[in-house]
């Protein structure tokens, strides 16, 4: 196969630039470009072979004429995934047929870039919404079924949500920071501690970057970061990864209502502006059609309602045990979704029992049995959410590590907030693959990221 020297030099394009001339197959000549792409999509018909090819920015279909162009060895090679770059005259579409952008490409030359096996088709095309199309193969192969429309689509999708996040934060005037990953403080309980050797002493990875959001309030405002966190989680749930990208905030000189209102206003915006960018309005129609976004406000309700609302139900959800709940029962992940579906819209559940929480959460003033806390429940998912407002005074603080059995040492720096200047503050994490998976309609977190790491699974 050779490029034939009197045609026009062909303009280099990515597949979402649509500047160019369209031809009409007469008199009106289009541009001719040069495209790099993969394959996603071969029907060959008797006089033409249609061929989609795909870059990570758009598709377009190419149009081989059978002659030369396909009785070649590379051509009859062609498969899902053959990696090339295909130059031609770009042309509109005819009327009455639908095509994607409206263009296609009347290939004129080509060049075979990397060959792909025939097998692909199998593995990218299995992955979708569907509930129970998760199983190892799927995972073994998930850097291939990252090239999928869906995987593909979700991860997208991710990238949009993220950068709304940003762009709320900055808005609303937070300053991004970025917390250790290695430390030696445990935030959220010892049972899922990652725990490893740091040059000969005892180190985990973090569980949360509260802690340290909290120390720089003083000095930058209000703060958010969106890092990593680790949990060993030692159950295999659609919800729980080992290693997730959370996005933490801290607010000073707040109470808890502003905190609640502070969250509602955050999910709120980041929704209003995935929805207003085409392509990402464009992933979600795809992957969760019929979405809608959650109306204002949430619905604020008290752990302890919760528990009369569970109780009440007919039959009545019971806790882990099949008893009827009781106060001081944590709201287990079945029970908890049932409800989020049922009352089907978000959930702002407060005023949760001291005894179930995180020992810096401060309690409420009026009851201190409880304290202000609040985890965000969203339909088909549960909680996407927890916050709090943090113990701001020194000797209760002190008093907490002990009750929970935490020696107060390594927390010097954490404690001395509370010595230096202490002021009412309060924050939140949000699960990001958790947000998704509400936005996104997907069964489980493990498609709402990269390469998901769970209990039993670190590759690939
Ligand atoms: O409720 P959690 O444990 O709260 C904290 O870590 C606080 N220190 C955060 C803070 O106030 N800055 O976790 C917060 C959120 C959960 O609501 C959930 O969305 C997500 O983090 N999350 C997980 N997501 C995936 N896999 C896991 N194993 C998760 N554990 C928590």
């Amino acid at each position: 196969l050779k490029e034939d020297p009197s045609l026009p030099p062909a303009v280099r394009i990515k597949l979402n630039n649509f500047d160019v001339e369209l031809g009409d197959g007469e008199s009106k000549k289009g541009t001719r470009v040069k495209v790099y792409g993969r394959i996603q999509h071969i029907r060959a018909q008797k006089h033409t072979t249609f061929i989609t090819i795909k870059d990570g920015y758009g598709i377009l279909q190419c149009i081989f004429p059978t002659g030369p162009l396909t009785q070649n060895y590379e051509a009859l090679l062609f498969a899902q995934e053959t990696a090339l770059v295909v130059y031609g005259e770009m042309r509109a579409v005819p009327p009455g047929h639908k095509v994607p952008g409206n263009r296609e490409l009347h290939v004129d030359y080509f060049e075979v870039l990397g060959r792909a096996p025939c097998d692909l088709d199998a593995i990218t095309n299995k992955v979708s919404m569907q509930q129970d199309v998760w199983d190892a193969q799927m995972l073994d192969n998930r850097h291939l079924v990252l090239r999928g429309e869906n995987a593909s689509a979700v991860m997208k999708l991710r990238e949009a949500v993220e950068l709304a996040f940003i762009d709320t934060y900055r808005e609303m005037e937070f300053r991004k920071v970025s917390p250790p990953a290695m430390v030696q403080t445990q935030v959220e309980g010892g049972a899922t501690l990652f725990k490893y050797d740091y040059y000969g002493e005892e180190a985990y990875l973090t569980q949360s970057s509260q802690l340290y959001l909290e120390t720089v309030i003083q000095s930058l405002g209000n703060v958010y970061c969106i890092e990593k966190s680790f949990r060993a989680e030692k159950s295999l749930t659609r919800r729980h990864l080992s290693e997730y990208t959370h996005v933490e905030a801290e607010l000073d000189f707040i109470d808890f209502n502003d905190l609640l209102d502070h969250i509602e206003e955050l999910i709120s915006r980041v929704v209003d502006k995935v929805l207003a960018d085409d392509t990402a309005r464009g992933y979600i129609e795809k992957l969760n059609p019929g979405f809608k976004k959650p109306t204002r406000p949430f619905l604020r309700m008290r752990y302890e309602e919760a528990i009369e609302w569970l109780n009440k139900q007919d039959p009545p959800i019971l806790n882990e045990e099949g008893k009827p709940h009781q106060f001081g029962d944590d709201i287990a992940e079945a029970a908890e979704r049932k409800m989020t579906d049922i009352i089907n819209r978000p959930i702002l559940l407060t005023h949760f029992p001291v005894e179930i929480k995180a020992f810096y959460m401060k309690k409420d003033p009026k009851d201190p049995r409880v304290t202000e806390s609040v985890d965000v429940l969203m339909p088909g998912v549960g909680e996407i959410v927890g916050g709090s407002m943090r113990m701001d005074d020194y000797d209760e603080l002190i008093e907490a590590y002990k009750k929970n059995g935490i020696p107060h040492e390594p927390y010097y720096w954490y404690t001395d907030q509370r010595k230096y200047g202490s002021s009412p503050h309060g924050g939140y994490g949000l699960g990001l693959e958790r947000f998704l998976a509400w936005l996104a309609n997907q069964h489980t977190v493990r498609t709402t990221c990269l390469y998901p790491r769970f209990m039993g699974r670190c590759k690939p």
